[in-house]
């Protein structure tokens, strides 16, 4: 194929176009390349999409595939404008945040409710919190399936994307956690659902969607298994024997400042329930009824372990500090000593 990704200077779009080169497909990037370089092997193609014609002299390059992970609505439909019409089929990586009820387990992507488009003042995230993130995917959704059409266009709804070059703090926590070893800080119960997708299986399944023409709308997530499981898995890619974990109740947790997901003081993967019961839940079944593959967690935590130990400077550091943990860990233990 001749597949155009425009993004492939980073994280998943740069996973993409290193997969695709591996599989003797024709790679040309379209970015800024600020963020990092493309893969050996693809073509950058330097361009910013604020520029509303930066595509424009690549409608003539008769490309079989794009893959687009674009934030912005502008740049979307300025690609659209520029490509559709002259390509084969159109990926967009949209994100599970599209969803408008994050309480409710179990939800699938043909009938969850999304989150109405963003206003048309909106053009992409705003600030620390990435305020309109999901309404933005939602007008990009809904332009790219009026531009291309329901069947040339694969909507790929990525949940936590985890694995080699991961820019977040979340899925690189376990991992330095469990080796560090000692007494680990286990958030919630062990029965509690933990969901993402390793990097490598989605750039997979976006390059079978293309070379398969596959249409739709998608949820771009691994089977959900549990904390226990998840623990597990992460301790044996680190080929760690029973790892000391304690069990921490969600509600001591909140009530000592141990705050969910990502950043500062938080614990990566562990959100409160019920509330956010559909976030780590997303039902699996018809993405990998459609061509996703996914590999075992110890083969994620053994790769992104050498990534992790290769380029410790591109690791963020992050979730709960060693100290605050051992902090957390003793007063929990006091309350149950009582
Ligand atoms: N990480 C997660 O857990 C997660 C979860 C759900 C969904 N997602 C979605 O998954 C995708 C991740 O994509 P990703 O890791 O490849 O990259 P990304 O973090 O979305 O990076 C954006 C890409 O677009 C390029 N870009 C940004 N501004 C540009 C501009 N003005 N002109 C031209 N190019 C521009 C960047 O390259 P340059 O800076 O070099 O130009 C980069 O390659 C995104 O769509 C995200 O919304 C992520």
């Amino acid at each position: 194929m001749r597949i155009l990704i425009l993004g492939g200077t980073r994280f998943l779009g740069r996973a993409l176009a290193r997969l695709a080169v591996e599989q003797g497909h024709e790679v040309t990037c379209a970015a800024r390349g600020v963020s990092g370089a493309v893969p050996a092997g693809a073509r950058l193609v330097p361009v910013d999409r604020d520029d509303p014609d930066a595509l424009v002299p690549l409608a003539g390059d008769g490309f079989d595939a794009v893959v687009d992970v674009a934030r912005q609505v502008s740049h979307a439909r300025h690609a659209l404008a520029a490509l559709a019409d002259h390509v084969g089929h159109w990926s967009f990586v949209s994100t599970i945040s599209v969803y408008a009820d994050n309480t409710t387990p179990d939800q699938t992507a043909v009938d969850a409710p999304v989150l109405a488009a963003a206003p048309p003042d909106v053009d992409g995230p705003v600030g620390p919190d990435h305020r309109w993130y999901g309404e933005c995917k939602v007008s990009i959704e809904q332009a790219v399936r009026q531009r291309v059409g329901v069947d040339r266009s694969f909507i790929c709804r990525a949940g936590l994307i985890v694995g080699v070059e991961d820019p977040s703090d979340r899925f690189p926590y376990w991992v330095r956690r469990l080796a560090a070893g000692g007494e680990i800080l286990a958030p919630g119960r062990p029965t509690d659902s933990v969901q993402f997708v390793d990097v490598a299986d989605l750039a997979s399944w976006l390059l079978h969607a293309a070379g398969t023409r596959l249409g739709g709308t998608y949820d771009g997530v691994g089977p959900a298994m549990t904390r226990a499981d998840f623990l597990a898995g992460v301790a044996a890619g680190l080929d760690v024997a029973d790892p000391a974990l304690t069990w921490v109740d969600q509600d001591f947790l909140a009530s000592h400042d141990v705050r969910e997901w990502s950043g500062e003081r938080a614990l990566p993967l562990w959100v409160r329930l019920p509330e956010s019961g559909g976030l780590m839940t997303r039902d699996a079944r018809p993405a990998l009824a459609a061509g996703l593959a996914v590999r075992p967690l110890s083969d994620t935590v053994r790769a992104t372990a050498s990534w992790m130990a290769a380029q410790p400077d591109a690791v963020r550091q992050g979730g709960l500090d060693p100290a605050d943990e051992a902090a957390v860990l003793r007063e929990w233990q006091a309350v149950r000593d009582r």
